[in-house]
């Protein structure tokens, strides 16, 4: 299975950490270069950063870019980075920012700054990717949606407003760009083990029972979501345009 992206540069955004990092890891394991683009450099969950780790283990080339994705400036150096590989063939809007909210109290300008990242970053960041990928006859690009892009909950409602809103960018996008010869996909994660899940604030008990509520037994791991990833950035999923894929163990569509 090795090799499925030789010669290919991936652009992955808030790639120092959680699933970003692993879809990073496992691009360069598959032959591709990768920029790593984020407000951060070092992981959230701690360790050496995802560039350096790259550098170490595999025989891909990576970089690191300051980007805040809200920000077009910083978008756009962001693809600019990818040149320096032979420009970008696959982009994975990953970054997002998740925050549970009592949906009486939430402010405007909260809600600005999570569509902010989750939805205007992946926008701007499609259409700069896609104008290099209409040049280099096509490309992938991949939204990390979630299962709360599938289904409402009134504990975080923004966030579910941000990813259904992604769902739909993906299919409008798949629609636009498909005939360019450009695929674009979602991936919906259920639970997975990183930072972001502690900002949930889950109790054991109540982490107890969603675990048991998941046909799987188990939470997921970034290494379930960047499996995906690859699949859908690589020729195996040559005919798979304006798909959604859950990966959540089984949890929405079952019970
Ligand atoms: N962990 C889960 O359970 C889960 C479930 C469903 C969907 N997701 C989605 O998966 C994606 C990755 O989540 P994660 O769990 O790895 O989160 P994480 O918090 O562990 O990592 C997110 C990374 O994004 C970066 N980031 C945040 N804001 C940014 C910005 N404005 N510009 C650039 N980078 C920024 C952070 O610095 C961090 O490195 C997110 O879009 C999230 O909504 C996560």
């Amino acid at each position: 299975m090795a090799h499925l992206l030789e010669e290919r540069t991936a652009v992955v955004t808030g790639a120092s950490s959680g699933i970003g990092r692993s879809i990073a890891r496992t691009f360069a394991e598959n032959g591709s270069d990768v920029i790593v683009a984020d407000v951060r450099e070092d992981p959230r969950e701690g360790g050496t950063p995802t560039h350096e780790l790259i550098d170490d283990e595999t025989d891909a080339a990576a970089a690191y870019v300051e980007c805040d994705v809200s920000n077009v400036d910083d978008l756009e150096t962001m693809i600019d980075a990818a040149n320096q590989f032979g420009g970008v063939d696959v982009l994975v809007n990953n970054a997002g920012i998740f925050r549970p909210e009592e949906f009486l109290e939430a402010t405007p300008d909260e809600y600005e700054r999570l569509m902010n990242v989750n939805v205007k970053g992946a926008f701007f960041g499609s259409q700069l990717a896609a104008r290099r990928m209409v040049e280099n006859d096509g490309g992938s690009i991949i939204n990390v949606s979630s299962i709360a892009g599938l289904v409402g909950n009134g504990g975080y409602v923004t966030y579910c407003v941000s990813k259904g809103a992604l769902r739909l960018l993906t299919y409008a996008l798949a629609h636009r760009l498909g005939p360019e010869g450009i695929r674009v996909n979602a991936i919906h994660p259920g639970g997975i083990e990183t930072a972001m899940m502690e900002d949930a604030h889950m109790g054991p008990d109540a982490l107890d029972q969603f675990t048991q509520a998941i046909p799987s037994r188990r939470i997921g791991e970034p290494e379930d979501i960047a499996g995906v990833a690859l699949f859908l950035a690589s020729d195996l999923a040559s005919y798979v345009n304006g798909e959604s894929l859950v990966v959540d163990g089984g949890y929405t569509y079952t019970g």
